[in-house]
């Protein structure tokens, strides 16, 4: 019986439990990618809050990548001293850190209208990112290629139709597997992009299959990937089949994020089948220190009702918590 409070250990991750904390965009970087101070809090809240390693908000590769405000940048080494300072920090309370690696836009252009130059200069922007990361001090980089990024553009058929565009993942992840043999290196996808002539489960399995041996694990998400009004119980882990599948085929292990809200329903998902890890975002919004409340014995479901009202407020915070409703 596996349960969501095993340690365990995956290549240079020591894990105290099977509980990530998933991506979550702060959005606390001014336009160049220079850390508010409050970042500096709400990490050290979540890293002494009980996960057993912290994946940061998406991270620019890209100095001139304007597709979301508020963007954490690696995309020059001007800014290596304030990453340094935030893995520091999640690291005095003895958990890793995975930087998520990302790139929004590319100039402006369409992924139709991109050059071999222009595809060759993305990989080594998102290379060049993963040699700051470790110079930063994180643990490990996380490929970003779900959530409308462009990596998940590219490999969607309704915006990319060259043949085998799973390659440039491939191409990045072996490029930094070569020059940093130690470091965990994970990719987060779409199971679906749920777009009509998107990347469906066939076309994301297919990819997960061709990138699996470049990679330490992989989070399964999806298109549309915080779904509101999740109840315990009753709609949690909504991306659960795709995961269970995958995890039937990959050496590696699977992360599946996305509503999870209960002990009792996570423990029984990783029984169901080979998922060997879950991730968390808006719960850990709510309530840093979740985990540890549950390790206390204190095992209500997350308090998080999943309003999503955490994307519109200042730092993302819990509009419950900032109104003072416990
Ligand atoms: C405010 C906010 C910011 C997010 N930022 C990111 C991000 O930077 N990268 C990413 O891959 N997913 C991001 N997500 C999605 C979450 O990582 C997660 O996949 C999704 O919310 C479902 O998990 P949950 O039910 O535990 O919240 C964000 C979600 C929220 C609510």
């Amino acid at each position: 019986m596996k349960t969501i409070f095993d340690k365990t250990k995956i290549k240079n991750l020591k894990l105290k439990n099977r509980l990530f904390r998933s991506a979550t965009w702060e959005a606390l970087a001014d336009a160049d990618g220079h850390f508010d101070e409050e970042i500096y809090n709400i990490y050290d809240a979540l890293a002494a809050g009980g996960v057993d390693c912290i994946i940061s908000g998406f991270t620019s590769v890209s100095d001139d990548d304007r597709y979301f405000g508020g963007m954490a940048r690696l995309s020059n080494d001007g800014l290596i001293a304030e990453h340094t300072r935030l893995t520091d920090i999640v690291h005095r309370n003895d958990i890793p850190i995975i930087a998520q690696l990302a790139l929004g836009e590319y100039q402006n252009k369409e992924i139709d209208e991109l050059t071999e130059n222009d595809i060759d200069t993305i990989r080594e922007m998102f290379v060049s990112a993963a040699d700051r990361a470790v110079l930063a001090g994180y643990d490990g980089v996380q490929i970003h290629a779900a959530h409308g990024f462009f990596l998940s553009r590219y490999i969607s058929p309704a915006h990319n139709r060259r043949a085998n565009p799973e390659q440039l993942i491939i191409d990045i992840a072996k490029a930094v597997r070569e020059r940093h043999p130690e470091l965990h290196i994970t990719m987060k996808i779409n199971s679906s992009d749920f777009m009509y002539g998107g990347l469906d489960e066939n076309g994301s399995m297919r990819i997960c299959l061709a990138c699996a041996p470049y990679l330490d694990s992989i989070e399964v998400s999806g298109n549309g990937t915080s779904v509101g009004g999740i109840k315990a119980g009753v709609n949690e882990a909504y991306f659960k089949c795709f995961a269970l599948a995958l995890a039937e085929k990959v050496d590696i292990p699977v992360i599946l994020v996305g509503g999870h809200r209960s002990i009792d329903n996570m423990n029984n998902v990783l029984n169901e089948g080979k998922i060997e890890y879950l991730s968390l975002s808006r719960p850990l919004i709510r309530e840093p220190d979740l985990i540890n409340r549950w390790l206390r014995g204190k095992c209500s479901p997350a308090k998080c009702v999943s309003c999503n009202m955490c994307y519109r407020t200042p730092a993302h915070k819990c509009i419950f918590k900032l109104r003072g409703i416990e």
